[in-house]
């Protein structure tokens, strides 16, 4: 298997703010690997370490076998980048970007004319190709931006963030063509707070969480890493903290309980780890010798915000919600996690 990407104990800071601590992972040629990571865990940094748009404090970055700190100029010709934040200019028409993209990368005419077609017919973007660009849906911009990271046919495709602010159905559209790319033979790098997107495209995967990975692995490897099923309880919040160790010893001692995580940023759920003949009515029996009544209770296989939630002691969500500190964006991730 040959390596396409590979990061090793990358650095960055912006003043005090350590952006990446120590991020290492690497992607193997023709897979698609995801970046997953709640806002401001590192990724977009990561990424334009990567591209080469920002230079790391340390650390080595290889792209097929090309030094991407001593050797920018050549590592860009083997990505193309599709940035979280699209910058279009709104007066120029699709194909006019599409154009100068090909001018900026200094592709042939002849090479590119074809090239540019061709992208426009594969992304559905005839109908809109002759139209300014600041007429664009988010949709159709995002289509374009790919196509526009895909003009010099690079190895290596990164995407950050390619969903956020798509529809259901465009999402789905942008997933068949990145499973299509890959089949091609291209490398695809997303990163994504998506745990769905990450499951659903990825073939391996790293978490990363306030600047360092924490987990890297094919999405069954690590739910299978942490094992068992999950069961969530809602239950009222602790009293004290006397309170919930002795709920979550109580727990730990039945025997088919292997790990209990008190999820720390909301006080009133319990997450189990539980082997193969586990007992609900047990659970509830000694969840309410402590006057502790369930609300309600879940059981289902590992997810991934399953493998942050053990590695970090928080969901992805909540992780998201701390860094924003706002209660209106808790009702409107919670529908996009939908
Ligand atoms: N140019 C910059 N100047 C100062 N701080 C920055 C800069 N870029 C990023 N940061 C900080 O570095 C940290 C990591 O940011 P980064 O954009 O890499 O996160 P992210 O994982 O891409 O988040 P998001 O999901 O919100 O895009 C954050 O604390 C952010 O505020
Ligand atoms: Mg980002």
């Amino acid at each position: 298997m040959t390596v396409a990407v590979s990061i090793k104990n990358l650095q960055k800071r912006y003043g005090n703010t350590e952006a990446v601590k120590n991020v290492s992972f690497s992607v193997n040629s023709g897979e698609i690997f995801g970046l997953l990571g709640p806002n401001g865990a590192g990724k977009t940094t990561t990424i334009r370490c990567l591209t080469t748009l920002a230079k790391p404090d340390a650390g080595e970055i290889m792209i097929s076998g090309i030094s991407a700190i001593a050797n920018p100029r050549l590592a860009r010709q083997k990505i193309g980048y599709v940035a979280q934040e699209v910058a279009l200019d709104k007066m120029l028409t699709g194909r006019e970007m599409l154009q100068l993209q090909a001018d900026l990368y200094h592709l042939k005419p002849k090479f590119a004319q074809p090239r540019i077609e061709q992208l426009i017919n594969a992304l559905g973007l005839q109908e809109y190709a002759d139209n300014k660009t600041g007429t664009y849906s988010g949709g159709i911009r995002k289509r374009l931006d790919l196509a526009a990271g895909l003009l010099h046919q690079p190895e290596v495709l990164v995407l950050d963030e390619p969903s956020v602010g798509l529809d259901i159905e465009s999402r789905f559209i942008f997933w068949d063509f990145l499973r299509e790319l890959k089949k091609a033979g291209t490398t695809v790098l997303i990163t994504s707070h998506y745990l769905e997107e990450i499951d659903a495209l990825a073939d391996r995967l790293a978490i990363i969480d306030q600047g360092i990975i924490i987990s890297e692995g094919s999405p069954n490897e690590l739910k299978d890493k942490i094992g068992g099923d999950r069961i969530t309880l809602r239950i009222r919040e602790f009293t004290s903290e006397n309170e919930a160790n002795n709920a979550k010893n109580l727990l730990v001692s039945l025997p088919f309980v292997t790990e209990v995580i008190i999820n720390k940023a909301q006080g009133n759920s319990l997450n189990l780890v539980v082997t193969q003949g586990n007992n609900l009515s047990k659970i509830e029996t000694s969840l309410t010798s402590l006057n502790l009544p369930i609300f309600s209770m879940s059981q289902s296989r590992p997810s991934l915000d399953d493998v942050y939630l053990a590695a970090t002691g928080r969901t992805l969500i909540d992780a998201e919600l701390a860094a924003a500190g706002s209660r209106d964006l808790k009702a409107e991730k919670k529908q996009q996690m939908k």
